[in-house]
Parts: structure tokens; C-alpha cells; sequence
């Protein structure tokens, strides 16, 4: 049986040009209907999550049923470092997770990275479709680690028991609570650990290596 499901990125979503707002309300309204506990402080709002798109919208997939629904999607930005630890520390909600405190992404550097989003429509969770979800993020940071743009760093909000368990089986370790509500999940991207989960992802290992270990030889 063929696979209903794909993996698109915002230009193959909306080919005929991206209508931010467009998208932007589409995926607010599915956050709320797929992520219980969110509030309006948790989630943020139209008007910021449009100024932090334009800045940063590259690490972004779409997992579409037919007629290209959006039943899950990703979405990830890199944050300045010091915000970054204020983050890290459980002290900022989604919310004020401004454009300003956003960094576009540029070859040759290494970033701190605020996985803001990952969700599914509920029926699709541990399921073939939440598997092409999940390594349409992996292949991102690849893709990324190929242009010579790495990740130093990520931490992730998981609101629910789900978030949680998926975030752990990253290799995340718990960092602190939300303030307003979640747990912050955090991971150095290298080293890696003896039994790392990331393992499995082998070109993005052999290219942090690359990266990251003086003595690495391919
Ligand atoms: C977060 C969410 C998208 C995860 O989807 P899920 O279907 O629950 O994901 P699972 O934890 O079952 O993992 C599914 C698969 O991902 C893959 N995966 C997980 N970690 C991986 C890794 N490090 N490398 C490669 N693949 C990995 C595996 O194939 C795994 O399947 P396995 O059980 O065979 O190992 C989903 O639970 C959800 O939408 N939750 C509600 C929203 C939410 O709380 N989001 C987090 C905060 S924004």
C-alpha cells in the first residue's frame, strides 16, 4: 500500500509562494488542538510567531496527509546564547520568544538550538508516520552539519508525558522547570554518549565527529 503520508519543507507546502500568516494561523490552531495545558502564554501569538518565521525559517517539515494537511510538523530556531541559557534555566515562555532574541543561521558556525515545537496529530503517535516526522529532524540537522552549520547545543520544552519520553529518548537529560508550565530537556550534540540514541543517525555522527574530534579521520 503506498505511504499517504510526506515529509514536505514551507516551499512544497505552499509552492505558489508562503503565506507566513497563512501557515502560521494553521499551525497555532494545531498546537492547540494536539498539545493539552496550552494557554496563551505558552503558545505566544500570531503577530511574533510571524517576525520569528521570516528571521528563521529553515528549520521547519511538515508531515501532510492528502490534499498536503498538515497532521504534524517541527519547528526549531536558533537562539542568541545568553537567551539561550534563560531558556535553558526554565525562565522564558514560548511566548516571549521574540524575533530579536533569534540568530539567523550562516555556514561556518556553530548555534544553541530551541527545538520550540514537535507535535502529531494524536492518532498518528508511535506510528510509521511519527517515525517519518521524527527523522525528517534528523536528516534537517544533517543537511544542516553538511553546510557546515552545527548545533553546540539543544534543549527542548516537553509539555507532556509524550514530549517527555520522546525528548529522553534523544539523549535529553532534564534541565529544569518551566516557569508557567513544562519540563526543559537539554543535550550537548557532542560528544556523544557510549550508548547514545543519537547513534542511530549515522551520518550526523560521522559529521559532528568529523566536526567536533580533532582526531577523527573518515
Ligand atoms: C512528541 C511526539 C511528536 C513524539 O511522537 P511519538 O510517536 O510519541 O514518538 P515515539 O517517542 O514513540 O518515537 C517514535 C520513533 O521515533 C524514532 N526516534 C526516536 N528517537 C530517535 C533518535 N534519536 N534517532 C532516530 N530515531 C528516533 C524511533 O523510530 C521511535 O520509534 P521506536 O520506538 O521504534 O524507537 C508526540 O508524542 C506528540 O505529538 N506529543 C504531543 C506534543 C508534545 O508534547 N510535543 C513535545 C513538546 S512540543
Amino acid at each position: 500500500m503506498p505511504n499517504k503520508f510526506r515529509i514536505l519543507d514551507s516551499k512544497q507546502l505552499m509552492p505558489d509562494g508562503l503565506d507566513v500568516e497563512k501557515l502560521l494561523r494553521i499551525l497555532i490552531a494545531f498546537d492547540y488542538k494536539t498539545i493539552p495545558g496550552m494557554t496563551a502564554k505558552t503558545e505566544g501569538t500570531l503577530d511574533q510567531w510571524t517576525k520569528v518565521f521570516n528571521k528563521s525559517p529553515e528549520a521547519i517539515r511538515y508531515l501532510v496527509g492528502s490534499n498536503n494537511r498538515i497532521v504534524g510538523y517541527w519547528y526549531s530556531v536558533a537562539l542568541k546564547p545568553k537567551f539561550y541559557k534563560q531558556v535553558l534555566n526554565g525562565k522564558v515562555l514560548d511566548g516571549k520568544i521574540t524575533h530579536d532574541k533569534i540568530m539567523k543561521m550562516k555556514r561556518h558556525h556553530s548555534y544553541y538550538w530551541y527545538n520550540s515545537v514537535i507535535t502529531i496529530e494524536h492518532r498518528l503517535r508511535h506510528t510509521k508516520a511519527s517515525r517519518m516526522l521524527i527523522r525528517s529532524f534528523f536528516d534537517t540537522i544533517t543537511n544542516l552539519a553538511k553546510k557546515d552549520i552545527f548545533i553546540k547545543e539543544m534543549c527542548s520544552n516537553a509539555f507532556t508525558e509524550d514530549g517527555e519520553h520522546f525528548y529522553k529518548n534523544m539523549g535529553m537529560r532534564y534541565a529544569a522547570k518551566v516557569r508557567g508550565g513544562g519540563k526543559m530537556y537539554a543535550r550537548s550534540m557532542y560528544p556523544f554518549t557510549k550508548n547514545d540514541p543519537l547513534m542511530r543517525n549515522r551520518e550526523l555522527v560521522r559529521l559532528y565527529k568529523r566536526k567536533f574530534e580533532k582526531s577523527h579521520i573518515d
